[in-house]
């Protein structure tokens, strides 16, 4: 049993101020909220894109008293990856209360008295082996049901980012990317195949993968890698997505997958279409999948037919 740390829980007297002093002092911000139907407590959950890990800013109406959130002995570490503009910044703002300047590392303190550690990013803070990258992939599954919201924007940006990011043959990145997020044109989208394609009238976004041949010969494992990561990081993200074949398929109204996609999103020549990517918040979590016999099986040692294990 591996228990992952995902918040952590401190109180706060001015929610206003506690919100403000972590977007500017370490560009956490509010990700969600929930509280009481009367008004009597709000739990803000902030964090930002550098990890999963989230703080529970905790106000309860009429608490006058300090809260005792912890201190040097007691307190939360961040890494940041220019340390000497973070010292700046947090003297700027008059929130340092102790500098060590041997082990180079500077400790700040939020408007309710709690101690975070600064330090540089460094080599033994990486998560051991990757492990966020596998988590991400243990979780990682085929969506086709979507819950009726909005994939938000910056979930969206993620994605797309986790795309631009991909590996290509030579670096010559001979994709493009169309993110489709117009309901009547998801709609049009889900006919691009006689079968297969169905989800994107469900699909809050979906970003279409085209290559240019002429660019790369490797055009097909490029736009696939994109595919892939781009998959990857809707996972990583909670998102629901799943890959929907373009290439060698038929549209429902008899005409290619490909001529389809190109007249309906005026792709210009000689881009090809290589996959859909339809995105969603989903309706159900997931856990995440054990590795089976059979699946270890498939990987051999020396030579075809030799197991591992
Ligand atoms: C190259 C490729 C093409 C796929 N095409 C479609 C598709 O057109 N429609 C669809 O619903 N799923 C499609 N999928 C999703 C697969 O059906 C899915 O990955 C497979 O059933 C395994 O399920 P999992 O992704 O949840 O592990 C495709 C996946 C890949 C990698």
């Amino acid at each position: 049993m591996e228990g992952k740390a995902i918040h952590r829980c401190l109180h706060v007297i001015d929610l206003e101020k506690s919100l403000e002093f972590y977007e500017e002092a370490l560009g956490l911000t509010e990700i969600r909220r929930v509280g009481a139907e009367d008004g009597s407590w709000v739990n803000v959950f902030v964090g930002n894109r550098t990890s999963g890990f989230q703080l529970e800013l905790t106000w309860n109406r009429g608490r006058k008293l300090p809260y005792d959130n912890g201190g040097r002995d007691s307190h939360i570490a961040f890494t940041v990856p220019d340390y000497e503009a973070a010292l700046l910044l947090h003297e700027k703002m008059d929130c340092v209360c102790h500098v060590n300047e041997a082990m180079g590392l500077h400790f700040i303190e939020d408007p309710d008295g709690c101690w975070l550690e600064i330090v540089p990013e460094r080599a033994e803070f990486a998560p051991q082996g990757g492990i966020d990258v596998l988590d991400a992939m243990g979780r990682r599954r085929s969506v086709r049901s979507y819950a009726d919201e909005p994939v938000p924007d910056e979930l969206l940006e993620r994605v797309i980012e986790a795309g631009l990011r991909s590996a290509s043959g030579r670096g010559l990145r001979p994709w493009e990317l169309v993110v489709v997020r117009d309901r009547a044109q998801l709609e049009a989208l889900s006919a691009c195949r006689d079968h297969g394609a169905g989800m994107l009238a469900g699909a809050s976004a979906a970003i279409v993968v085209v290559g240019n041949p002429d660019v790369a010969d490797t055009w097909i494992e490029d736009c696939s890698i994109v595919m892939a990561n781009m998959h990857l990081e809707a996972s990583a993200c909670g998102l629901g997505s799943c890959w929907v074949q373009g290439r060698m398929r038929q549209a429902a109204d008899g005409r290619s997958t490909q001529e389809y996609v190109v007249e309906l999103l005026g792709i210009p020549k000689p881009y090809q279409l290589e996959a859909i990517l339809s995105l969603g918040m989903p309706d159900a979590a997931f856990e995440t999948r054990e590795l089976d016999a059979h699946l270890r099986a498939k990987v051999h040692e020396g030579r075809f037919g030799a197991h591992r294990l």
